[in-house]
């Protein structure tokens, strides 16, 4: 079936798709129309991060950034669902077009620049939760604060969502946010990696709750750099990291006509990437942090490839938009039949 939505979904202008399928998901998880079209999620239950998993498989941030489908998504069989990047403030994101679909790679190029309504917006949105899975929040800065401020942004975030998020998930490593990508390095990482682990503390004794926090961290790494971050996190005691978000590299993809547009590129092209950044982390930490793996799963060996590397979760994004839910139970299964 999905075949066939495919085909009409990819003769739209890849946001227009984006927005009507989403939008049509959504509809039919009110009217509760989907659950007889979804097979039953493979269960795989997993603990990371003192989380309970239903399975090892979710779905990676970016594609419901306001919290706006997590319900409906939640229903085709992730076990679970990060919603955002979200900002302190709404925000609108680069000009369009900002999204590209490299067919024959099977690959996606993004340069959307965290376009979002905004972390009220996205609280209001949990608030409406159905969901059962686990619930991941992923936060970042507004394009308009200057990098010294970054603490300041992610700090206003985790006030906001801390007590709806069943993890909080860091990003600095989005390639669309002039400057993000600085903050995985040095003095301004142990800097940023303090202060949230900071108000983590803080969070923690106003509520009750203790809410594990995920760095995502990019592909363009050299070994020495991703070890780097590694020991940065391990020694500020994170729950996780997610490996990995989009690359900047367009090596992998030399022949296609997008090639020179600007943004992170992802799917099958920067899944090699992916894992070998989760290896280098695996060897280096050696069990110290669960590793999440993301980048290019696009079929259940995929999965698997990612666990044997060392992950012990993972995540999709475009392997979704190429293949639809049916890829969920296949790499909920095959991570399934590893243990
Ligand atoms: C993303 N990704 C992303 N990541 C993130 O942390 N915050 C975000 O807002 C977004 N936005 C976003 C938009 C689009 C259109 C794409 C394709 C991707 C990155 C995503 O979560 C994932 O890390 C990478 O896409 C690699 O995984 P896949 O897509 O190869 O499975």
């Amino acid at each position: 079936m999905y075949a066939f939505a495919r085909k009409l979904l990819f003769s739209l202008d890849p946001e227009t798709a984006h927005e009507l399928s989403l939008d049509c998901l959504g509809a039919a998880e009110r009217l509760q129309l989907l659950k007889p079209f979804v097979a039953t999620p493979v269960s795989d239950p997993v603990e990371v991060m003192g989380l309970r998993f239903p399975n090892a498989v979710g779905l990676a941030a970016g594609l419901d950034k306001n919290a706006d489908y997590f319900n409906a998504l939640g229903q085709l069989g992730f076990g679970s669902v990060e919603v955002g990047t979200v900002t302190p403030l709404p925000q609108p994101g680069n000009p369009q077009p900002r999204l590209f679909r490299l067919i024959e790679e099977e690959g996606i190029i993004n340069r959307m620049g965290f376009n979002n309504k905004g972390v009220a917006h996205l609280v209001a949105a949990v608030a409406r939760r159905r969901y059962r899975g686990v619930l991941g929040i992923n936060i970042g800065k507004n394009k308009a604060t200057p990098e010294e401020q970054a603490l300041s942004d992610y700090e206003k975030c985790m006030d906001a969502v801390y007590e709806s998020a069943d993890y909080i998930a860091i990003n600095i490593s989005s390639p669309n946010t002039p400057g993000l990508r600085n903050l995985q390095f040095g003095e301004n990482l142990s800097h940023l990696l303090q202060g949230i682990k900071r108000r983590q503390s803080l969070l923690h004794e106003a509520t009750g709750k203790r809410v594990p926090i995920a760095v995502k961290i990019a592909p363009d790494m050299t070994d020495d750099e991703i070890k780097g971050v590694a020991d940065a996190l391990v020694s500020n005691q994170y729950e996780a990291v997610i490996a990995t978000n989009t690359t900047v590299s367009r090596d992998e993809v030399p022949h296609s006509p997008h090639k020179e547009e600007m943004g992170g590129l992802s799917g099958r092209p920067v899944a090699e990437k992916s894992t070998h950044v989760i290896r280098v982390l695996a060897e280096h930490m050696q069990g110290a942090m669960p590793i999440i793996g993301v980048g290019g799963i696009m079929t259940g060996a995929d999965a698997e490839e990612k666990i044997r590397a060392g992950a012990s979760l993972v995540q999709l994004y475009s392997g979704f938009i190429y293949r639809g839910p049916a890829l969920v139970s296949e790499a909920a299964s095959a991570v399934a039949a590893l243990s």
